[in-house]
């Protein structure tokens, strides 16, 4: 018999804490439908005291979703409370709180007398703090998770200490995290080994592990702490996560589905939907997946030199420890058209893992049209980018109409625009230092504010030269940032949709006057 390693997916919890990365509410009920999809135990969908977006997002993947959903929480009752508010709806909800352990930590976070004078005395304030978190949450629903926040720098000793407290508060699994990525695989797993022992309630929870990438070691970590006795491995989808990133989900399962010779373990992932996993994350986070990296980089199996090439038509096993099928790679690549229907771009959505509603459709599909006017071919990779354009989209966008640029070697740069918004047209024209300048300031002139643009970029976001060009605008408003994307053959125009809709996501903000002080948008 196997024994069963439970998938904590933290995708879009962690995941979306990479620099960049934050998704809007439906960019993250369609990433957990594919979750579910993919077969992963626990989705850990937000963390809703950190702002209402977030809130609203854990809420309505609870409200949708049989699998476990996990929400975040420090170990704080108004936290708590935030997270059970999101989670209520859910069939499976798991409370997740946690507080840091290692001295460094303490020493940096809790600094104040009120948690105490000594670090000593801040040890029991934090114990204490755990216990009582815990308890709280056991008071809304059976399922808690702790996490020992830079337990892979905590002082072994306190970790037992606190892991059996917390145990016995009623926590169903403790969490090991290596925040900081710092330790090393087999100090890792002599860890895991070293606190089960310590603990003498230890079988009276599941033993996880979070393991963050800062040395490249998250996903060995992980290996290593499952060989000592954890049983729950928190990853993300293409490892993403904050700073160098999580333990990948891909690595760590196809790790144990290829070496099943050298354990006994197994996950529930069904690993021929990872690849599409893959590249909705990529598609609606805009973080690029770099071409070499395992199980699904674009060159994860392809081959160049001749020898690898003649070594493969041979026998496939000389130079591939996997097939490309059992991660989900298509064989062959449907090509869209002009002359698609509305049907057949809704049928290869669904086969990417989209689920669209009928007004989603009509929108997605006009966006469609105009892009395969001028592109000729649209390839999956485009209606990736582009479902991550149309997700974004807030409710009062404004609409870009029209577009006029003009600029060369020798002449000045001017741009007109014309934006609808609610029945109303605004048009302008503006000249700047280059063609993305004018046309900014154009957008500006006509929707009468002032320049708020904070950060900009453009990149190609599919291949070849006739590729999308995916631009990025962030507004700074206060304390307060909105994120624009917009994507077009055309990179100019690709930034003024970009630059409307994070306009769009500030107007939509001071409508509803949600007093945030955290970035959202997409
Ligand atoms: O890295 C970490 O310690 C975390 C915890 C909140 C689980 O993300
Ligand atoms: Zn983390």
């Amino acid at each position: 018999m196997k024994e069963n390693i439970l998938v904590f997916d933290t995708t879009l919890r962690d995941g979306e804490q990479s620099p960049g990365a934050s998704l809007n509410v439906q960019e993250k009920v369609e990433i957990a439908r594919q979750l579910e999809k993919l077969g992963v135990d626990i989705i850990e969908a937000g963390f809703p005291a950190s702002s209402p977006l977030q809130l609203e997002a854990v809420q309505r993947i609870s409200d949708e979703s049989g699998t476990v959903i996990a929400a975040l929480s420090r170990a704080v009752e108004n936290d708590i409370k935030a997270s059970w508010t999101a989670l209520k709806g859910a069939k499976k909800p798991r409370i997740h709180t946690f507080i840091s352990t290692s001295d460094i930590h303490i020493a940096g976070k809790f600094a104040g007398d009120r948690y105490g004078r000594t670090l000593e005395e801040k040890r029991r304030t934090i114990l204490k703090m755990a216990v009582d978190a815990v308890a709280f949450a056991k008071t809304f629903t059976s399922d808690i998770e702790f996490s020992a926040e830079d337990a892979g720098r905590t002082d072994p000793g306190y970790l037992a200490e606190i892991t059996e407290a917390v145990i016995s508060a009623g926590a169903t699994t403790v969490n090991i995290p290596d925040t900081t990525g710092y330790t090393w695989p087999s100090e890792f797993g002599r860890k895991i080994a070293d606190l089960i022992s310590r603990v003498p309630n230890s079988g009276n929870a599941i033993i996880s592990v979070h393991c963050h990438n800062d040395l490249g070691l998250a996903v060995a970590n992980s290996l290593s702490a499952l060989e000592n006795g954890a049983r729950q491995v928190e990853c993300s989808i293409n490892g993403i996560g904050e700073r160098a990133g999580n333990a990948s989900l891909e690595e760590i399962v196809m790790a144990l589905k290829v070496r099943s010779d050298l354990h006994n373990f197994q996950t529930g992932i069904v690993t021929e939907e990872i690849y599409r996993t893959s590249r909705m994350v990529s598609g609606f986070t805009g973080i690029i997946v770099q071409p070499n990296k395992a199980i699904v980089g674009e060159n994860a199996f392809s081959h160049e030199s001749g020898i690898h090439q003649d070594g493969m038509l041979k026998n496939r096993q000389t130079y591939e420890v996997m097939t490309p099928e059992s991660v989900g790679v298509p064989k062959t690549s449907i090509v869209l058209g002009r002359h698609s229907g509305k049907h057949g771009l809704k049928a290869r959505l669904e086969a990417l893992g989209y689920t669209l509603a009928d007004a989603e459709l009509e929108s997605v599909y006009r966006r469609f049209m105009e892009i395969a006017d001028k592109k000729k071919e649209v390839y999956d990779d485009d209606l990736r980018v582009l479902m991550g354009d149309e997700l974004g989209k807030p409710s009062t966008a404004f609409v870009l109409d029209y577009l006029h640029i003009n600029s060369g070697t020798a002449s000045i740069p001017t741009a007109t625009v014309r934006i609808r918004h609610r029945e109303k047209v605004f048009e302008e024209s503006a000249t700047g230092d280059g063609p993305i300048d004018a046309c900014f300031r154009a957008i500006e002139r006509a929707l009468g504010i002032e320049s708020m643009v904070s950060t900009y970029s453009v990149r190609s976001a599919t291949a070849g030269r006739e590729a999308l060009g995916e631009a990025l605008v962030r507004i700074s408003d206060g304390s307060v940032s909105f994120n624009g994307r917009g994507i077009s053959t055309d990179i100019i125009e690709a930034s003024a949709r970009a630059y409307i809709q994070a306009l769009g996501l500030r107007l939509e903000h001071f409508e509803n006057n949600t007093p945030e002080t955290i970035d959202h948008g997409v």
